[in-house]
């Protein structure tokens, strides 16, 4: 089957809105949570259609995947990178990564993505294509008292970093359990200077046994 990418204009709104559409529902799904009406998406697509970047690619004629380029804050960013699921494993993502990557070295030195902690599928897809996690931590103060449920807590630094809960989350058993156990940890008390301490003296046992 021959898979061509193309730049998108404004011919390709329709193409693009229907694999934007999947893309956020499939997210919100994960998430718990219902995307918006497709039609409520037509105008940010037609936007970005004018303002960004973005290559869709097509098997057979078929748009089975996209990317959308934006640049802002002086760097180039990955916005959104998609496939269809039936089309998922087949190198798609990887050549619109390519696509997006040679687009960005003609003007730039560097590609940005933002993911969200809970996206362990996306971040390890990043990683695997040859990403490394940088530069930025968000923080917030929420002025409405967030409930214990609705976060799970991981640790930056030794930092508690919290998270929203995922109602489909994927983490395996050892990812699982490490969770759980830091959330006893800070519970009961733990801080980061502990915590660090703690990592740092096993972390060195296991470097020493080697
Ligand atoms: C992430 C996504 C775009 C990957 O698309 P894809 O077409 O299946 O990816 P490819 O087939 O090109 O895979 C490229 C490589 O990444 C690997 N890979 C794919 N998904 C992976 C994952 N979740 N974790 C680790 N590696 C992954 C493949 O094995 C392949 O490795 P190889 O080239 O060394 O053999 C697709 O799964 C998707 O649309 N997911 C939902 C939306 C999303 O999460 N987008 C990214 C965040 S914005």
């Amino acid at each position: 089957m021959q898979l061509v990418i193309k730049s998108a204009t404004q011919d390709n709104l329709e193409d693009i809105l229907s694999l934007y559409y999947k893309f956020f529902k499939e997210l919100r799904s994960r998430q718990g949570l219902s995307p918006r009406g497709i039609d409520e998406y037509r105008e940010e697509v037609r936007e970005f259609l004018q303002r960004d970047q973005i290559f869709v690619a097509f098997l057979e004629e078929k748009p089975v995947g996209f990317i959308h380029i934006s640049k802002r804050e002086g760097a180039h960013w990955l916005e959104e990178l998609y496939v269809v699921p039936d089309y998922r494993g087949m190198g798609i993502g990887r050549k619109l990564v390519e696509k997006a990557e040679n687009y960005i070295k003609k003007r730039d030195s560097a590609a940005y993505i933002m993911v969200l902690p809970q996206d362990k599928a996306a971040i390890e897809f990043w990683i695997h294509i040859g990403y490394k996690v940088l530069n930025t931590i968000e923080l917030a103060k929420d002025l409405n008292s967030i409930q214990e449920e609705d976060t799970r807590v991981f640790e930056v630094f030794g930092y508690p970093f919290y998270i929203w809960r995922w109602r489909k989350e994927g983490y395996d058993e050892v990812e699982r359990k490490y969770l759980e156990t830091l959330e006893k940890f800070y519970k009961l008390g733990g801080t980061r200077r502990l915590y660090l301490e703690i990592v740092t003296a096993a972390l060195r046992k296991w470097i020493n046994r080697q």
